[in-house]
């Protein structure tokens, strides 16, 4: 029996299999996550940690750690793990790759034809009773049949929108093809999933945003610090390019005078990419699955690196 701290309840019922398992099971009652403070506190104790990429296990979590033996992370996204000190420690990591795959896709295309066709202003104006006729001029949006669409990162997501992006007969540049400024140049919608890493953070910077066109709309739903979120909200009020359709910012949640929340021509969703029913409970069996393997001290089936 091991002890085993999880920082959020799942959906779904892949987290009674640790209880099930003979495991002592400690979850974080709260919608909000654990303070880093409450985090190093449960984590003195566990041996297991079941963890969401609001939580960042760095060495001064994981020195206060030590009889840590597994981490299994809710997503697959990784950039909230120090993974060098976690295998300089032998604590193996995993996530969850795959099953969420399609839902980010479809959250990703669902953003680029909002921001495309002005949803969220159309539909905030009928909402506050402004829907005053047909309006020949009303919400001219851009063409997304027909489009180059620009994509950032050529692993499966990127893949995923590109099926997509075949249905509406687009034009597909990706990175593992076409040099990163050739593409913002060409493209009339770019949209960013690449992982957060060193070489990635402000990849989309106030350079990269003038190479875009002045017609182009952004989206991105991969990690916030990607793009420099300053230089973005600059961009939307100087014209450089047309709109942003963000599902994740930096840090998340902006605050809330944050000057990019006033910026024109913004759509920001909070982070739902991976947001449907059966993936979040496919992303939870895995979780779960790489935990209890990493507590038996078996091979975890979803390992990272
Ligand atoms: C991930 O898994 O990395 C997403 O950002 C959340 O599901």
């Amino acid at each position: 029996m091991a002890h085993v701290f999880v920082t959020r309840d799942l959906p779904g019922t892949a987290l009674d299999r640790l209880a099930a398992a003979g495991h002592d099971v400690d979850v974080w009652p709260d919608a909000l996550p654990p303070s880093p403070e409450a985090l190093r506190e449960h984590g003195r104790t566990a041996e297991g940690l079941l963890c969401l990429l609001t939580e960042r296990i760095d060495t001064t979590f994981l020195d206060l750690a030590p009889n840590l033996r597994a981490i299994a992370n809710f997503a697959v996204g990784v950039d909230n793990i120090d993974l060098d000190a976690c295998a300089a420690r032998r604590i193996p990591v995993g996530n969850t790759p795959g099953v969420l795959t399609d839902a980010t896709a479809d959250l990703a295309f669902a953003l680029l034809l909002a921001a495309a066709r002005q949803l969220a202003p159309a539909h905030a104006a009928v909402a506050r009773g402004a829907w005053g006729t047909w309006d020949p001029s009303g919400f001219l949006g851009a063409d997304v049949h027909g489009a180059t669409l620009g994509i950032v990162g050529w692993g499966r997501i990127g893949q995923a929108v590109a099926r997509r992006a075949s249905g509406f007969d687009m034009t597909v540049l990706h990175t593992r093809e076409t040099a990163l400024h050739d593409l913002l140049a060409a493209s009339d919608f770019v949209s960013l999933h690449t992982p957060l890493t060193p070489q990635t953070h402000h990849l989309i910077d106030a350079a990269a945003l003038a190479a875009m066109k002045e017609t182009a709309i952004l989206v991105n739903t991969a990690r916030g610090p990607i793009v420099d979120q300053r230089a973005l909200g600059d961009a939307l009020r100087s014209g450089a390019i047309a709109g942003a359709a963000l599902d994740v910012t930096d840090p998340e949640p902006p605050a809330p005078d944050d000057p990019l929340l006033s910026a024109p021509n913004l759509l920001v969703v909070p982070h739902i990419g991976s947001a449907t029913r059966t993936a979040r409970e496919r992303m939870a069996a895995m979780a779960v699955d790489n935990l209890l393997a990493g507590l038996a001290g078996e091979p975890m089936p979803y390992p990272v690196g």
